[in-house]
């Protein structure tokens, strides 16, 4: 089965094909190809992603991307006159821009070999998501494709099946990202229990805020993570810098940032002149506290419900000091813990193409279906 993968739900234009095999417990896959356009540079200029400026670079960049997607793909002969165009511009009313490209597009080229499309359809940014779910409408009524919308946290939880790995269950999935901070216990594909989120901030908007509290570029989480891995290997430490580890010790599996970021706030106010030096040891103990407060929520949530395996997912486990930890926090009760890829940490198609795949086995895709974009979608039915 190959299918077209689509993620808008924040600010990457990303498109993929994936062709996928195998049963709903050990599926295979293999990427066939992929386009991926990032509006980080755009965004870095306000300091943070604005909806609407996402939506406008998601229509625009849309068909170029899928343009150079299916360049050298496979096709099979297609006749665009048949195309009832005045119900493709009525999906696509809200995107005259993508309507546009993707009619001149169409009439210039044949049919990829496509078997099913999956689209993120939430959580994310609405204007952005409804980019994306409109494009699969339009393509699947074009082209004649059935289409699945999917939760892009299970596109980050199933990314590590790309890896191959055999599943047991149940496995814990520990989801960290711009938005997200969660704890998931996985019963089986489809069936997840969230047993644990951040009541305030997400573990890489913290991140991002204190980055910006520094004067660092957006996104902050590279940055941070880079002085603070720089301030480790020198023993770069003040002793005077020490941040709270907010709900360590609480015996539920919930998270909270903002205090932790607070505290950052009234260090930098405090030290007035903040020094490349300070800006090291600040990134090195807010770095830590994250650290300590995710493994041991992680390891109380392993010990509770006695899991075969961690996954690990979202844009924040490029962070190599946390992904050291936690597999030493999995290696502590023998189990495996399965990262994604580097490709695949941060937001991407090909994960959204295998959760449509894993989905489509209890849910039977249709052709141009009514999808709504879910700012807040959650992963439990
Ligand atoms: O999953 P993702 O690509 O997008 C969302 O769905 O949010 O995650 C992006 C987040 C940003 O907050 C970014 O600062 C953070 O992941 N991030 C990192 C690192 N690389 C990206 N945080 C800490 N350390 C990193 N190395
Ligand atoms: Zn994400």
């Amino acid at each position: 089965m190959k299918i077209l993968g689509i993620e808008t739900s924040c600010d990457e234009t990303a498109l993929s094909i994936v062709e996928a095999s195998g049963d709903q417990l050990s599926p295979h896959f293999e990427i066939l190809n992929t386009a991926l356009y990032s509006q980080i540079e755009i965004h870095r200029q306000y300091g943070g992603v604005f909806p609407a400026v996402a939506k406008r670079e998601h229509s625009m960049n849309v068909t170029p991307l899928l343009e150079s997607l299916l360049e050298n793909y496979e096709t099979t002969p297609f006749d665009a006159t048949s195309v009832d165009w005045q119900n493709i511009e009525t999906i696509l009313e809200r995107e005259p821009e993508l309507f546009a490209k993707l009619k001149t597009f169409i009439e210039t080229h044949e049919k990829p070999v496509i078997d099913m499309i999956a689209v993120t359809s939430g959580p994310g940014l609405e204007p952005a998501l409804w980019v994306g779910i409109n494009a699969a409408r339009a393509l699947s009524a074009i082209w004649n494709i059935p289409v699945l919308p999917v939760n892009h946290m299970e596109g980050h939880i199933v990314s590590v099946l790309l890896e191959g790995t055999a599943t047991q269950f149940p496995m814990l999935a520990l989801l960290i990202s711009g938005g997200h901070t969660e704890l998931i216990l996985i019963e089986s594909w489809g069936a997840y229990k969230k047993i644990g989120e951040t009541l305030d901030d997400a573990i890489g908007e913290a991140y991002d805020k204190v980055a910006r509290m520094l004067g660092l570029p957006y996104p902050g989480g590279p940055e941070i993570s880079k002085l603070a891995s720089f301030a480790r290997d020198n023993n770069i430490s003040d002793e005077s810098i020490i941040l709270p580890r907010p709900m360590q010790h609480t015996k539920d599996f919930n998270f909270s940032l903002s205090g932790l970021k607070t505290a950052v706030l009234y260090k930098v106010q405090a030290i007035g002149e903040v020094t490349d030096a300070h800006k090291q040891c600040i990134a090195r103990e807010f770095e830590q506290a994250v650290t300590d407060v995710v493994t041991t929520k992680t390891t109380r949530a392993i010990e509770a419900h006695h899991v075969h395996a961690l996954i690990v997912g979202g844009g924040v486990i490029a962070n190599q000091y946390l992904r050291d930890a936690l597999a030493s926090v999995a290696t502590s009760f023998d189990i495996p813990v399965l990262f994604p890829s580097k490709e695949l940490a941060t937001d991407n198609a090909v994960m959204i193409a295998i959760a449509g795949y894993v989905k489509q086995f209890d849910t039977q895709p249709t052709v141009c279906p009514e999808i709504r974009a879910s700012g807040n979608l959650q992963l439990e039915a």
